[in-house]
């Protein structure tokens, strides 16, 4: 017997995937039981291959990576490659992976994995909720074998991609409800928190100037993401996808509220928020989420530039 989390981590890896992956592949308080890649951030077969990478690149090509959905359930794809660049890696250039290339679909191994870590297993979601919505209209048991999903995805307050919705929701707002009324408690890692989760330059200048392959490849790979956020907010980078892996080992550096929680998929205007009952008089019928409102920015810094640097 281990003491660690056993847990599933579901990403569509643009560069802040890129970190959450990396920072988990550290953590000694995590058991990964396998990775699945979905569209998201760039299409599949980028998502895909940049996983691999980046795995292997960590010293971590044991840990298997499955296929998941090319496509949100109704919607149109649509990535963000203003950002994390057409590849998805800001045209860092990494080593292929030497693993052989897994065929099964990210839900049938979730699946299994969840059947085998009998109902400890915790899903972490930094993407687009398709694989995981898949997995739960494909083995309605899965529900009670998921101890709690932890994701990168929504908003208490505002928007990124409209003034209401978050990408990872937006992109499958339809998928994102089915998660969040599985009947496992979500931790909602939204905007509200990821936007305090940020390093500054000369923090990541730390990481940048700091000798080996990962620090090389993350200063590379952050560069577009460090222009776009000069230009529209400050001279910083949110690592939005960290926060879920960090809460998961680190949940002090966290604070937040229990809430319901319910994501929009009719609107016109509002269509991908999610809808909480956090400051409203009147309440959803149950506390499905666990809102993450808060962090430690500089204790969330410290780590992040500590695992990133211990490469
Ligand atoms: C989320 O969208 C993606 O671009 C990032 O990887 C993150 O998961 C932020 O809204
Ligand atoms: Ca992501």
């Amino acid at each position: 017997m281990t003491n660690k989390i056993p847990v599933w981590i579901d990403v569509d890896t643009g560069v802040d995937d890129s970190a959450a992956l990396l920072v988990a592949c550290k953590l000694p308080q995590l058991d990964i039981r396998g990775i699945s890649a979905v569209a998201g951030n760039v299409v599949l077969a980028n998502s895909f291959e940049n996983t691999r990478r980046v795995c292997a690149l960590a010293g971590r090509s044991e840990i298997p990576i499955y296929p998941g959905a090319d496509r949100p359930l109704f919607n149109v794809l649509e990535t963000a490659s203003h950002i994390h660049g057409e590849d998805g890696l800001g045209g860092a250039e990494i080593p292929p992976s030497p693993a052989p290339v897994e065929t099964k679909p990210a839900w049938d191994a979730l699946y299994e994995a969840a059947v085998a870590c009998g109902g400890e297993l915790q899903v972490i979601s930094v993407g687009p909720l398709t694989d995981l919505a898949i997995a739960f209209q494909k083995y309605p048991e899965l529900k009670t074998l998921i101890k709690r999903i932890l994701i990168m995805g929504g908003a208490a307050k505002g928007g990124n991609v409209t003034p209401c919705a978050e990408f990872n929701i937006v992109a499958d707002p339809h998928a994102a409800q089915m998660v969040f009324k599985a009947g496992v408690q979500v931790v909602m890692c939204g905007l509200d928190v990821t936007m305090q989760a940020y390093l500054t330059h000369p923090e990541l200048a730390q990481i940048e100037n700091y000798d080996s392959d990962v620090c090389r490849f993350m200063g590379t790979a952050i560069a577009r993401a460090k222009a776009f956020y000069a230009a529209i907010i400050a001279p910083i980078v949110c690592l939005h996808d960290v926060c879920p892996v960090l809460f998961a080992a680190y949940p002090h550096i966290f604070s937040g509220e229990e809430a319901g929680v319910y994501v929009e998929t009719r609107g016109t205007i509002t269509n991908g928020k999610t809808v909480t009952d956090l400051w409203s008089d009147k309440q959803f019928p149950e506390k499905n989420a666990f809102v993450v409102l808060d962090v430690d920015r500089e204790a969330f810094a410290g780590l992040v530039t500590d695992i990133l640097t211990s490469y």
